[in-house]
C-alpha cells in the first residue's frame, strides 16, 4: 500500500481520488505524506514561522451558524466589546513585540456603525506602528463597497472560510436563509479577490455529515480558487449549538486531529507557495498540536492577543487553549514551542505568501 502513496505523491496533480486515497493513508503511510510536505514547505516558503497577533474584539454576532458558540441564538454567552484603546493597545502589543502582523476578528455584523469603526480602527492602527503592522481582517460577509473601504483604510489580507465548499452539507452547518446563502459567501470570496486582498479561507474537518469525497473536493476547490492563505482546523462539538445533536456522527477526537495533519500536508504540496495556518482548534485537542502542524506545511501562528478578561467569552469551541494567558506568557510559550518545532519565527515581517505575488503579477501581465 505504501507504494501506491508513493506514485501518487511523484505525481506532478493530484486528482481527486489520489487525495481520497492521501486522506485514507494509516500511520505509517501518512509519514510519506508529512515528510514530502515538509520538504515542500521548506523549498517553497521556507522553514519559517509567521506570528499574526490574534485580536477577537468582539462576540457579538449576528448570524447563527449551528457549529459555533457564539451564534446569535445562544444566550448563554456574556456578550462583548472591547474599547477601540483597548484594541489599539494590543496592536501596539504587536508592533512592539515585533509580530509583523495583526488580525482584527469578531462575531458577523454589516452596520453602518460597525463598518465606519472598522475604517476608523484601521486607519489608527496603521498611524500608531507608522504604517509597518500588517493587518488581516477577518469580519465575514460584506459587500464589495465595504471591503474596498477596508482596504483603503489599510488592510490587505482577509480571511473568509467557507466551512465546506460544498453546498449540500454548508446547509446542514447553517440556517438555510438569506443570511446564511451558499452563493453569497462565495461571491464575497470573489470580491474580496476584487477589491485585491490576499485572500484566505479553509474549512472545518471532521464535521458530522463530512466524507473524505467532501474534503477531497474542498482542496480542490482551494486550488481552483487560487487561495493565497488557508486556515482548517478540528470541528469541535459546542454543548449550546444545534450541531451537538449530532455528536453521535463525530469521529473521535483524535481521528480529527490527524485528518486535520493529513488534510495541511496534502495543501501544502498541492499549494506550494500559500500560507497556511496552524489552526488554534489543533491545540484544544493536543497541547502540541500546532507545533505538529508546522512541522507538516503549516507557516502561520495567530497567537491570541486579545485581553484575558475577554478571551473566556469567546469560545466557538469548548476547550480553548490559552484562555487565562496574558499576550507577554503567550508570546514566551510561543517562541519555545515553534524553536522546538525546528522553525525560525519570521520577527517584524508581514509574512506575505509568494503566491499573492505571483497570481497578481501574472494578472497584471495578462
Ligand atoms: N469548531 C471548530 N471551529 C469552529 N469555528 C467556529 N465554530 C467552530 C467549532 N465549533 C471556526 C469557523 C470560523 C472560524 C472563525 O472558527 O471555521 O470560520
Ligand atoms: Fe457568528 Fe457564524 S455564528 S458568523
Amino acid at each position: 500500500m505504501s507504494e501506491k502513496i508513493k506514485k501518487i505523491l511523484e505525481k506532478k496533480e493530484f486528482s481527486k481520488g489520489d487525495i481520497i486515497t492521501l486522506l485514507q493513508a494509516n500511520k505509517e503511510e501518512r509519514q510519506l505524506i508529512f515528510a514530502k510536505a515538509n520538504q515542500v514547505k521548506k523549498d517553497f516558503v521556507g522553514l519559517k514561522t509567521y506570528y499574526r497577533g490574534l485580536i477577537e474584539f468582539s462576540n457579538i454576532c449576528a448570524k447563527d451558524c449551528y457549529y459555533c458558540g457564539i451564534r446569535a441564538s445562544n444566550k448563554n454567552v456574556q456578550r462583548y466589546d472591547i474599547s477601540d484603546e483597548q484594541i489599539l493597545q494590543a496592536v501596539k502589543f504587536a508592533y512592539e513585540n515585533n509580530y509583523g502582523s495583526v488580525v482584527f476578528q469578531s462575531g458577523e455584523r454589516a452596520d453602518k456603525q460597525f463598518i465606519e469603526r472598522i475604517e476608523q480602527l484601521l486607519i489608527k492602527a496603521k498611524k500608531i506602528t507608522k504604517g509597518k503592522i500588517g493587518i488581516t481582517i477577518s469580519l465575514g460577509e460584506q459587500s464589495l463597497e465595504t471591503y474596498r473601504r477596508w482596504y483603503n483604510a489599510g488592510a490587505h489580507r482577509y480571511l473568509l472560510r467557507i466551512e465546506s465548499s460544498n453546498k449540500e452539507l454548508y446547509y446542514k452547518i447553517h440556517p438555510q436563509n438569506k443570511m446564511h446563502d451558499f452563493d453569497t459567501r462565495l461571491n464575497a470570496l470573489y470580491d474580496l479577490q476584487k477589491a485585491g486582498y490576499q485572500t484566505g479561507t479553509g474549512v472545518m474537518i471532521g464535521l458530522p455529515f463530512q466524507t473524505y469525497e467532501h474534503l477531497a473536493d474542498d482542496l480542490l476547490f482551494f486550488k481552483a480558487f487560487d487561495v493565497d492563505m488557508v486556515g482548517m482546523g478540528p470541528y469541535i462539538e459546542h454543548t449550546e449549538t444545534p450541531l451537538y445533536e449530532h455528536r453521535n456522527l463525530l469521529l473521535p477526537l483524535e481521528e480529527r486531529f490527524n485528518l486535520t495533519l493529513k488534510m495541511i500536508a496534502i495543501l501544502r504540496i498541492m499549494m506550494k507557495d500559500i500560507n497556511i495556518a496552524a489552526a488554534t482548534a489543533l491545540q484544544a485537542i493536543d497541547p502540541i498540536g500546532r507545533e505538529k502542524a508546522l512541522k507538516v506545511g503549516a507557516n502561520i501562528i495567530m497567537p491570541n492577543i486579545t485581553p484575558t478578561i475577554n478571551r473566556e467569552n469567546y469560545q466557538l469551541y469548548e476547550n480553548k487553549p490559552c484562555i487565562d494567558e496574558g499576550a507577554d506568557e503567550c508570546t514566551h510559550c510561543l517562541e519555545a514551542r515553534i524553536t522546538i518545532s525546528g522553525d525560525d519565527i519570521g520577527y517584524g515581517e508581514w509574512g506575505d505568501a509568494p503566491h499573492f505575488e505571483k497570481r497578481t503579477k501574472i494578472k497584471k501581465e495578462a
